[in-house]
């Protein structure tokens, strides 16, 4: 005779389920703080000319679309390694960020004089960074697009769907971006492939990559396996806040491709 289930149970199985399927699209799930959403004022000091001081960022955050809807720790290392690099570092750069998720990096570097920033992730996340492109009032110089690693626009497209505006505009000189930036986009195994193909679809040989890497399993190495085909990479040694965040696993990197 076989194990009769109990209505409870079957549910339990069900919930089980439920949560694996959500672990597999977000990893990251189990890490995020599950409250509703709300805002955050995050504060940059600096002594840099012609940005407001302290830089303050209104951060709208809502984990419901997925795990970009939260500020994670590596976006506040790459956002506050920028501040620091001083006020030329953006100075009529194309800049576009990958893999978003608020925006706050993107959004600082937005403040940066003569920027021209592109912030891109996957559809769900869109609303919410527009808020903070808006709530900050970045719409001149930051602009929302979607990007999902598995689907680059591919040359001769050269533009994006400006997600504000709803309009085309081009990227100046993509696929070979002045500065790419992404912080914490290493952590789901099936993306890696597309995470390097899609750095390497965007950039040349002159694009510094910002890259901030928060090491959280063994399998991360299969990233770094395939990333060293296209890319090389050095530690980024100037940043005075290094050895603090070295301490919590994260890793600000530069990479160049090959
Ligand atoms: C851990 S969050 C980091 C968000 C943000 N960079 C930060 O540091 O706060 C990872 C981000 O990568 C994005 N992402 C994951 N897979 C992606 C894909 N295939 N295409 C584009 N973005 C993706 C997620 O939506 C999420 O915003």
């Amino acid at each position: 005779m076989g194990v009769r289930v109990e209505p409870s149970s079957k549910e339990a199985v069900a919930e089980l389920i439920r949560d694996e399927e959500l672990d597999t699209q977000d990893p990251l799930r189990h890490l995020m703080d599950l409250e509703d959403g709300g805002i955050l004022k995050l504060s940059f000091s600096h002594d840099l000319a012609g940005v407001p001081r302290p830089l303050e960022i209104t951060l709208a955050v809502d984990a419901s679309p997925g795990c970009g809807g939260i500020a994670w720790p590596a976006g506040q290392i790459l956002a506050t390694y920028l501040v620091q690099r001083g006020s030329d570092c953006l100075r009529k750069k194309n800049v576009l960020e990958l893999g978003a998720g608020t925006g706050l990096v993107g959004l600082v570097a937005g403040h940066l004089p003569e920027s021209r920033v592109w912030i891109t992730d996957q559809e769900p996340i869109l609303p919410i960074m527009q808020k903070n492109v808006q709530m900050n009032r970045l719409t001149e110089n930051v602009f929302v697009a979607k990007l999902d690693w598995c689907v680059v626009p591919a040359p001769p497209t050269f533009r994006f769907l400006d997600y504000f505006s709803g309009a085309f505009r081009r990227l100046f000189q993509y696929p070979n971006q002045d500065i790419i930036l992404a912080a914490d986009c290493v952590y789901f195994e099936p993306a890696f492939p597309l995470l390097v193909e899609t750095l390497d679809e965007l950039s040349g040989t002159s694009t510094e990559i910002l890259f901030c890497y928060k090491k959280r399993r063994k399998a991360d190495k299969r990233f770094f396996n395939m990333l060293k085909k296209r890319f090389r990479w050095e530690e980024v040694m100037d940043d005075p806040n290094r050895e603090f965040y070295n301490k919590e696993a994260i890793t600000l990197m530069r990479l160049f491709k090959r």
